[in-house]
């Protein structure tokens, strides 16, 4: 069934108060709701209540402590109907459920032993019969009650005000929560969990207790989340004014977990992937993960919690603002620039892709089959990209007021997209009517940009075209409102005064020109050589830029321009160019050596020690197979990107053979493990250099990384090593394989990164050692992270495998599609979207891919695979 945006109708009924008491038992749980229901008589149409619950036996059922006759309401398909209801009642519900049977990681279910929760988006129907809609705020109260000895902590939103034993070794502990929230921010859990504590004072005063709870043999891996939380929540004071409102903050760290981490009010529910780090076992990018999500599930208490959402359709309004907010954090707390290229390669790779394909959706979709579908790249990465062109409209400032006036005119409330703009507007007295179409209008613009150069009239002319393709159920674009930020580079390296024809002076500090025309075209005057243009400094919109320029001029920008964001940009351009080289050459059989102009640009790098540490290792490092495959021309040539890529590897460590190696001795091994920007950048250089060199597959690298995998001191170090042996033909990989294996079977987020490495190995067999690993004991068919660090990482990051055209690895991704789909149908969706990029390849590829979505079709599907699989095979 299609939910279509256009038919919001505000609720007929209001819940004011949510009291549940759950007792939780070996085999069953029983969970009593109290709810304090009232006709919504703003609006009230319908007579009859309709309340919605999943997997629910309902046992009793009362209206102001009377039972209701079987004849006074009806169940069908997930909706319990009850005609003639008071205008005002208590409505009592006994519903029994089966959280230790419940594999969907939605409602109440049960991981390692561990009650826990996952009610966003519509999981609070498998607790009870309830209006499942956000714009349904209550105050809840909960009473948990189970075995003391098994589940010596019971967990819930807001303060604990209550706690007791009972008989046969029972106990309770009520929770009450003085916020009013929709149901999707409900939290429960109940296990033997240890808890590291700390505390935080607000800028107000108010003394706020942290508790981080996780098993036993975790303690020592919470340092690194309890210390982003401090800085997180004392860096929302300063930056946004807000500051936290309960006594206490909870996180639970959860194996069995469908996404990253939820932000219940008060009681975090985290990925044992985002919340435990410690050196010997999370690497640098794991600590970084870590980081932003502890930072994001805490922003959401304002942008999420305090203010939500109305309906579904607005999703981007809480998770796009709030990853805007946590790259900020991220930005602030390390180096600004490497967040944002690392920010602007997931999208460009992942977002880009979806916005192009059968699933394409505007931030603000306008319908969909189910919800769990939307919780996308385009909702949370394009979302915050577009919060950030707001931020560049208005400014610093005046994105301050905005944010400011927001959460005070909308505190407490459910509200939409547009109440957020309109606030953004209101504050700073301007017109962003044209902008709003970023809300709803899918697929990625292109921004097809030309230049011209008068010596005679000393100007240099900038003409832009913007189009936007067609995209599902949208023919015609309009275009849109998008702010490009630019400068023009002397043959110095500095940046020319911007003066436009007719006198208009661009603002120095923010040299921004805002297109909103399908051409424009500005003329920028006294201009006395030709200049080189920096595009769109900052990535400032999410846009496919397409201007043409010559490799010197990208080497040119790559070592001048004064934006760091486009000094990587114009590296990546260049080697992209000088990969189209080799594809070619590929393609006619002949090799192509690399340009010199990119061998001496590296070299450059490599070498110059004035450089920023940090920058040379982006800069050095070679776009993925994936992300080659979203910017270049379809089909796909699948084989032709991996082997020019692996050809520009090897070219470029031969060629560069003694400056990569003198990378290796300027910075050997730590002896300690330390998270920090320098140390950081130092083991990216490194690694990046082994990476290289490796390609060569000489025995002294060989060695050295033998030897980094034996002494590393810390994971990014040992699993750099790792993976560059697992990667490369060399027979000593399979006792490396087993010795890993050997000294982390304990650690089961290292067990991931094991079978992750292993399953992207581009050797041909990957295919049979993956189905090989599926039967390994540590492989759990029930745990999200397995699946994605097995499965997923073999349809996602193994290209050449998975692509393989004897059509292998789509059978196998179909076959897990159809297992998944019965388990876990959320986590089966995000595989099967794997298959909708099938119109990008071949047509023998694409045959194949679309033979096994026909197959995974005739199954009896779950709505999430169902509408997947569907607008795949439509299109
Ligand atoms: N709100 C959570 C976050 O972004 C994610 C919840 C995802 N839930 C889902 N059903 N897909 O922090
Ligand atoms: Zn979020």
């Amino acid at each position: 069934k299609t939910i279509r945006l256009s038919e919001y109708r505000a609720p007929d009924y209001l819940i004011d108060e949510t009291h549940l008491d759950v007792r939780i038992f070996s085999d069953y749980t029983d969970v009593t709701a109290q709810l304090h229901i009232r006709k919504n008589t703003q609006t009230a149409v319908a007579t009859s209540l309709e309340l919605v619950g999943a997997d629910l036996e309902l046992l009793e059922i009362k209206v102001n402590a009377e039972p209701v006759p079987e004849s006074l309401y009806s169940i069908a398909d997930e909706t319990l109907t009850m005609n003639n209801v008071p205008g005002q009642f208590i409505l009592t519900l006994v519903t029994r459920i089966d959280p230790k049977r419940n594999t969907s990681l939605e409602g109440l279910y049960v991981s390692k032993g561990m009650y826990c929760t996952q009610c966003e988006a519509e999981g609070f129907r498998k607790i009870t019969y309830y209006l499942d809609r956000p714009d349904v705020m209550a105050r809840f109260t909960t009473r948990i009650e189970a075995d003391k000895s098994s589940y010596p902590v019971l967990l819930s939103n807001g303060n604990p005000v209550e706690k007791g034993d009972l008989d046969a070794g029972r106990h309770f502990v009520k929770w009450e929560d003085p916020f009013k929230k929709p149901c999707y921010l409900f939290a429960l859990v109940a296990g033997d969990l240890s808890v590291v504590e700390d505390r935080f004072v607000t800028s107000s005063g108010r003394e706020v207790s942290l508790q981080i709870f996780v098993e036993p043999q975790d303690l020592d891996k919470c340092d690194h989340a309890m210390d982003s939380l401090k800085r997180s929540m004392k860096w929302d004071e300063n930056v946004y004014g807000r500051e936290y409102d309960l006594d206490i903050y909870m996180i639970v760290a959860v194996s069995h977990f469908n996404m990253g981490a939820m932000e219940n009010k008060g009681l975090n529910i985290f990925n044992t992937s985002c919340v435990l780090a410690s050196a010997e076992t999370t690497t640098d990018a794991g600590f970084q993960r870590v980081e932003s999500v502890i930072a994001h599930e805490y922003f959401h208490n304002w942008s999420g919690n305090r203010v939500t959402c109305r309906d579904w359709f607005q999703l981007s309004l809480k998770e796009g603002f709030t990853v805007f907010r946590d790259q900020q954090f991220s930005a602030d707390m390390g180096s600004e620039t490497v967040n944002r290229i690392d920010d602007v390669n997931f999208l460009k790779t992942v977002q880009f892709a979806e916005d192009s394909g059968p699933m394409s959706h505007p931030i603000r979709p306008d319908s969909y089959i189910e919800i769990n579908n939307f919780y996308t790249t385009t909702v949370y990465e394009k979302g915050a990209e577009v919060v950030r062109m707001i931020r560049r409209l208005v400014g610093v400032d005046g994105f301050r007021k905005g944010s400011d006036l927001y959460f005070e005119r909308h505190d407490g409330q459910a509200v939409t997209c547009d109440d957020f703009v309109q606030a953004m507007e209101d504050a700073n007295q301007i017109d962003l009517s044209q902008f709003r179409l970023w809300y709803s209008q899918s697929g990625t613009p292109c921004l097809q940009v030309s230049s011209e150069f008068s010596a005679s009239s000393e100007t240099f002319t900038l003409t832009f075209k913007q189009e936007t393709p067609a995209t599902p159920g949208q023919p015609e674009k309009k275009p849109l409102h998008i702010p490009v930020a630019i400068g023009l580079v002397d043959s110095t390296g500095n940046d020319l005064p911007l003066e436009l024809e007719g006198g208009t002076r661009i603002d120095p500090d923010n040299p921004v020109l805002e297109l909103k025309q399908p051409t424009e075209t500005f003329v920028f005057r006294n201009i006395k050589e030709k200049p080189v243009a920096s595009l769109l400094r900052g990535f400032s919109a999410p846009v496919r830029l397409q201007y043409p320029q010559s490799r010197e001029a990208l080497a040119f920008l790559m070592a001048h321009d004064r934006d760091g964001f486009n000094r990587w940009s114009a590296s990546q351009q260049l080697v992209v160019s000088v990969l189209e080289d080799m594809i070619a050459g590929f393609q006619n059989n002949e090799s192509v050596q690399p340009d010199s102009v990119l061998v001496d640009a590296f070299r450059t790098l490599l070498t110059d020690s004035s450089l920023d540490l940090a920058m040379v290792a982006k800069m050095l490092e070679l776009p993925t197979e994936q992300f080659l495959a979203e910017l270049l021309p379809k089909p796909t040539q699948v084989d032709a990107i991996h082997q020019s890529r692996e050809a520009l590897k090897q070219a470029l460590a031969s060629s560069l053979s003694t400056e990569m190696t003198s990378v290796l001795d300027r910075y050997p091994l730590h002896t300690e493990y330390h998270y920090r920007d320098q140390d950081v950048s130092e083991r990216s250089l490194r690694n990046t250099c082994m990476y290289y060199l490796m390609s060569l597959e000489q025995d002294d690298v060989v060695e050295r990384c033998l030897n980094q995998f034996k002494q590393a001191c810390n994971m990014t170090d040992q699993l750099s090593a790792f993976k560059a042996l697992v990667h490369s033909s060399r027979s000593e990989k399979s006792q490396v394989i087993e010795q890993f294996y050997q000294r982390w079977s304990n650690e089961s987020l290292v067990v991931d990164q094991w079978f992750m490495v292993q399953a992207s190995a581009p050797q041909a067999d990957t295919l049979e050692r993956v189905k090989e690993l599926m039967n390994h004991t540590a492989f759990d068919m029930t745990s999200p992270n397995k699946i994605r660090a097995l499965i997923g990482a073999f349809c996602n990051n193994n290209p050449v495998n998975f692509h393989n055209e004897d059509g292998s690895g789509y059978a196998f991704l179909a076959d897990q599609i159809i297992a998944l789909n019965k388990l876990n149908p959320q986590v089966a969706s995000r595989m099967a979207v794997i298959m909708t990029r099938w119109a990008n390849f071949d047509q023998a590829r694409a045959g194949l891919i679309k033979q096994q979505l026909s197959r995974v079709q005739s199954e009896p599907l779950s709505p999430d695979v169902y509408e997947v699989v569907t607008k795949a095979l439509k299109s």
